[in-house]
């Protein structure tokens, strides 16, 4: 096997060429899709499916993850906003920041940014989406960097 190394400052960012052998079937449906997802190369669109799975398997083993809950609540429903609060308190060690965003006269946004275990990021964005009074509750997770 033959690699050919670009220039780069670190181990970690030297880029690796190598050949992939595929269906051509199913390189063309890949080259469809990810020139729809607005993708210029293949070696983006790859590098970035090969991440979202680290991610996806990192977040299913409870392992570390980064991303944000956002819930959309009428603030007028009775202890909703104290309730969403309580949990955040319980959860304080694994919530970076919150940002609330009154929508209308009803509804507030609330963006959630998390970093922590996969299954702590997981419970506390059940525990709000089940809190009567959320209308809906949205959980993203990417990478914390590693
Ligand atoms: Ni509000």
């Amino acid at each position: 096997m033959c690699y050919n190394l670009s220039k780069g400052n670190t181990m970690t960012d030297k880029l690796v060429r190598f050949g992939v052998s595929l269906e051509g079937e199913l390189l063309r449906k890949f080259d469809a899709f990810i020139a729809a997802e607005g993708y210029s190369n293949r070696s983006k669109a790859i590098a970035d499916l090969i991440r979202r799975d680290f991610v996806n398997d990192a977040f299913a083993r409870g392992g570390a993850v980064a991303g944000a809950v956002t819930i959309v609540y009428d603030h007028h429903k009775r202890e909703v906003v104290n309730k969403l609060l309580d949990i955040q308190h319980d959860h304080g060690t694994i919530i970076i920041s919150a940002q609330h965003v009154h929508l209308d006269h009803d509804n507030c946004l609330e963006i959630i940014a998390v970093k922590g275990p996969g299954a702590k990021v997981k419970a506390l964005a059940d525990s709000l989406k089940s809190v009567r009074g959320v209308k809906h509750a949205t959980l993203s997770v990417t990478t914390a960097g590693k």
